[in-house]
């Protein structure tokens, strides 16, 4: 059913999101009589959503390219997973990730022939069972197994956070309780995390499964910066996120301070009495073989815009798209605080994809599914605050994973806007959107619409409106419908929305508007010799199709 939003803002405003009612401009809106549409298109709930549209989940069981970190025959509804397998199994190579706890951890220490070493996983227990009293226990432990950053590493954020930012009780339930059950959990690895963990590297199709318990685990670990050779850029790991947390804890950026409070939401949530029992799945896919864009002839799918509301909150049970930097997570250990950094901190399960999962190519990209909100939040970017402790009642699916996939997907950065509307660089956002989209043996009935919106379009500096068309070619390609929040843009919802049904109506196909996407570039793009186009995208898309549907 196509029809316009309601004339009242939809209920949807959630605690989530920062003020974002749509920014309407009065004069369109009362010129074309809409006024106070929140949203268009499709109504929401004629979109598919999991669980509701899951295909039969075949029984979790390790393949070659899946790995399982736990026991799949005592896999049951409530109860915590039991790791496997029983014993811890060390590897030391380029294909794992290098455990803390790994006994070729070495640390050198001081000998008569110079070349003694002992495990650095000793020090690691031995410094942080010490207790930590303060932030600068924390520092002064973490500095004891990382000497070599001493000089380095910065804990003033840390420090504001535990002196200023923490009511008097607050700081007294952290060092009293949340930090020794951090600490416990950490240095429980090699009763957890008992399996190798396969690095998710280029050109591999491969999953790994684990459970929220040994998520938790890897993150404590990441908090208390134990994971070796990961605090330089430059060593085998330069082409892999940052994962340990000493950024996180430098600076006195109130940013910091609010992103370190979310963190501790999360591990209160999982050092707790009702700590989570799920399993999470990360799935790296890399596609060899794309559409032919040119001669596609796919009709577009559905689509509901809104001004209103964000991926997070409206598009649960949807592939919610995560608009992410190359190295998965982007600035979320660092200084970056926008939508991926937000989902990052918000599910922080999505952090352990830091761990292992190496950059992302233009073919690639990564599917997360399971993860848990855990904190709500308002504000964005400088004005993001940490709100409150979230209760994520998502319905889980028969492998134990809260039913929300989140898929990263790391659009171009332009330091040109018309670089942008050069049709290699369109084929390369077509086909790392189809990318994420697409799903091997599903047909569209199975597959749920796609969550989306101005991906690549803020600090990636990409236009809204090309991106828009590319993302709907590239869900309708793969068989799904779409949801796409404007972030408070009316004029977008409403110009995305009017295209769309312009289009459908005329039944155009992708490859139709594949064709006069590259007919703009020709003609409008490669005789203009300003900073943007000087004829509207959409204005020419209209006078083409009319002229020739
Ligand atoms: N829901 C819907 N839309 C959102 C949301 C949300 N929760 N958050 C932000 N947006 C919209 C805003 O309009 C924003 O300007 O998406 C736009 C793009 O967001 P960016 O995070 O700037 O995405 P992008 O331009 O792709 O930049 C990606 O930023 O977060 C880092 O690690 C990431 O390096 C990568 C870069």
């Amino acid at each position: 059913m196509e029809s316009s939003g309601p004339e009242t803002s939809s209920p949807s405003a959630s605690n989530n999101q920062q003020d974002n009612t749509c920014l309407t401009s009065p004069k369109s809106d009362q010129a074309d009589g809409r006024r106070g549409r929140r949203w268009m298109g499709t109504a929401v709930d004629e979109l598919r959503r999991m669980p509701k549209c899951a295909a039969p989940l075949p029984h979790l069981k390790v393949s070659p390219n899946h790995c399982v970190m736990i026991r799949t025959d005592l896999l049951k509804e409530g109860d915590v997973p039991v790791p496997y397998p029983t014993k811890y199994r060390d590897a030391w190579d380029e294909q794992s990730v290098r455990m803390p706890c790994s006994e070729k951890n070495l640390f050198p220490v001081e000998s008569e022939d110079g070349n003694a070493f002992r495990s650095r996983w000793g020090l690691i227990c031995e410094a942080l069972l010490s207790g930590c009293k303060s932030s600068l226990d924390i520092r002064d432990a973490i500095l004891r197994y990382s000497a070599g950053h001493a000089k380095r590493w910065d804990f003033t954020a840390l420090n504001v956070l535990c002196t200023d930012a923490l009511a008097h009780s607050e700081v007294k339930q952290l060092f009293e309780d949340l930090l020794p059950g951090m600490v416990r959990l950490a240095l429980s690895a090699p009763q957890l995390c008992t399996q190798p963990i396969p690095l998710l590297k280029q050109r591999m199709n491969h999953s790994i499964t684990m459970s929220q318990e040994q998520i938790a685990c890897l993150l404590a670990n990441a908090f208390f910066c134990t994971f070796p050779r990961r605090n330089y850029r430059k060593n085998e790991y330069a082409n892999y996120p940052e994962i340990n947390f000493y950024r996180l804890f430098e600076g006195s950026s109130p940013q910091k301070v609010e992103k370190l409070k979310t963190l501790l939401c999360y591990f209160r949530a999982v050092t707790g009495p009702s700590k989570p029992t799920g399993l999470v799945t990360f799935t790296r896919q890399s596609l060899t073989s794309f559409p032919k864009w040119e001669s596609s002839q796919t009709e577009l799918s559905r689509l509901h815009i809104t001004c209103e509301g964000t991926i997070e909150d409206q598009g649960y049970g949807m592939l919610q798209v995560d608009f992410a930097n190359r190295l998965v997570g982007g600035g979320v250990t660092g200084n970056g605080l926008v939508q991926e950094e937000i989902r990052f901190l918000i599910n922080a399960e999505l952090i352990a994809s830091r761990l292992f999962t190496e950059v992302l190519d233009h073919n690639e990209c990564l599917i997360i599914t399971g993860t848990q909100q855990y904190s709500t939040y308002s504000g964005y970017a400088d004005s993001y605050k940490w709100k409150e402790s979230h209760t994520d009642n998502t319905p889980r699916d028969s492998w134990q994973r809260r039913c929300t996939e989140i898929v990263a997907l790391d659009a171009l950065k332009y330091r040109h806007f018309m670089e942008q509307f050069q049709p290699d660089k369109m084929t390369r956002e077509l086909n790392k959107a189809y990318c994420g989209f697409y799903r091997s043996g599903l047909t569209s009935q199975y597959l749920s619409a796609v969550a989306t919106g101005n991906w690549g379009c803020g600090a990636f500096g990409g236009d809204s409106r090309l991106k828009a068309l590319l993302q709907i070619m590239a869900a309708s390609q793969s068989g799904r419908d779409m949801a796409y929040f404007t972030f408070g843009d009316a004029e977008l919802m409403r110009d995305v929305s009017d295209l769309h049904t312009f289009l459908t109506d005329r039944k155009v196909t992708v490859g139709k508007l594949f064709r006069e996407l590259k007919q703009f570039f020709n003609v409008v793009c490669k005789n203009c010799s300003g900073p943007r186009p000087d004829v509207s995208l959409y204005g020419f898309l209209y006078e083409q199709i009319t002229m020739d549907p």
